[in-house]
C-alpha cells in the first residue's frame, strides 16, 4: 500500500519523507489555507515547493466547480511539475473533466467520494485516483471502511486501473484496516503514520535489551 501524507505543512511533510516510507502528498483547499498560503502565485509556488521535497505525487485541487474553468486550472497545476495530479471534485463538470483530463495523458484524483456510484463513475471516466472519504462517513455514523471494500471489489470485477486512494483516515487502526481491505493508497496526517511506530512491548523489551547490555561493560 502507498502511503500519502494528508498535509501542506513542509516540516511535516519532509519528516515523513525523512522517514523513508512516503510515496506521495495530498492537499486541498483546507490544508493550504491552514498554513496560510494566499493567493495563486504563493499557491502554486507552495504546490512546486512540496513536489521538490517529496519523490511522488503531489495532488493539487482545483477551486473551479464549471467545466471549462476545471479544464484552464487543471492544465495550469499539471504545468507546474511532473508529480502534479489534478484533484477534481466528484461533480458532474469534475467527472467530464476527469474524461477530458485523461485523454490528454493529465493524471487525476477524483475527491469528495462518498458512494460506490460515485467512485464507478469516475474509474469510468479514467481517474488515476478516486479518494472515498473514510472518516467522514464514520463521523455521520456509516462504516467508511465498509465502502472501501465495495469499490474494490467493483474495481477488481472490472480490473479498473483507477487506484483507490482511502482519504480522510483519522487514526492508526484506519490505516491497517484499509491495508487488509487491499485500497491501494491511504492518506492521512503524520500522527496516524508515526503512530503506527509504537507497541509498548517494544519499548519494555529495549529498555531491557539495553539494561542486559549495559550490566556486562
Ligand atoms: C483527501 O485528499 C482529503 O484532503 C482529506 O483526506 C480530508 O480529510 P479530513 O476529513 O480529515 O478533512
Amino acid at each position: 500500500m502507498k502511503f500519502f501524507i494528508d498535509t501542506a505543512n513542509l516540516d511535516q511533510i519532509k519528516e515523513a519523507q525523512d522517514l523513508g516510507i512516503l510515496d506521495g502528498v495530498t492537499t486541498n483547499p483546507s490544508l493550504m489555507a491552514k498554513e496560510g498560503i494566499k493567493g495563486d502565485a504563493n499557491v502554486k509556488q507552495h504546490y512546486i515547493d512540496i513536489c521538490n521535497v517529496v519523490d511522488g505525487d503531489v495532488s493539487a485541487e482545483v477551486i473551479s466547480t464549471d467545466f471549462d474553468g476545471i479544464i484552464k486550472e487543471g492544465e495550469a497545476l499539471a504545468a507546474l511539475h511532473d508529480q502534479i495530479v489534478v484533484k477534481v471534485p466528484m461533480i458532474k463538470d469534475g467527472v467530464k473533466a476527469i474524461k477530458y483530463f485523461s485523454q490528454k495523458g493529465i493524471r487525476t484524483n477524483c475527491t469528495l467520494i462518498f458512494s460506490a456510484g460515485q467512485a464507478l463513475l469516475a474509474a469510468k471516466a479514467g481517474a488515476t485516483y478516486i479518494s472515498p472519504f473514510l472518516g467522514r462517513l464514520d463521523d455521520i455514523s456509516t462504516d467508511g471502511l465498509n465502502l472501501i471494500a465495495e469499490i474494490r471489489t467493483i474495481f477488481d470485477n472490472y480490473l479498473f486501473e483507477t487506484e483507490i486512494l482511502a482519504a480522510s483516515i483519522r487514526h492508526p487502526m484506519h490505516i491497517i484496516e484499509c491495508a487488509s481491505i487491499g485500497a491501494d493508497v491511504m492518506t492521512g496526517p503524520l500522527s496516524a503514520i508515526t503512530a503506527l511506530l509504537n507497541h509498548p512491548l517494544t519499548d519494555i523489551g529495549l529498555e531491557k535489551f539495553l539494561a542486559d547490555h549495559k550490566k556486562n561493560q
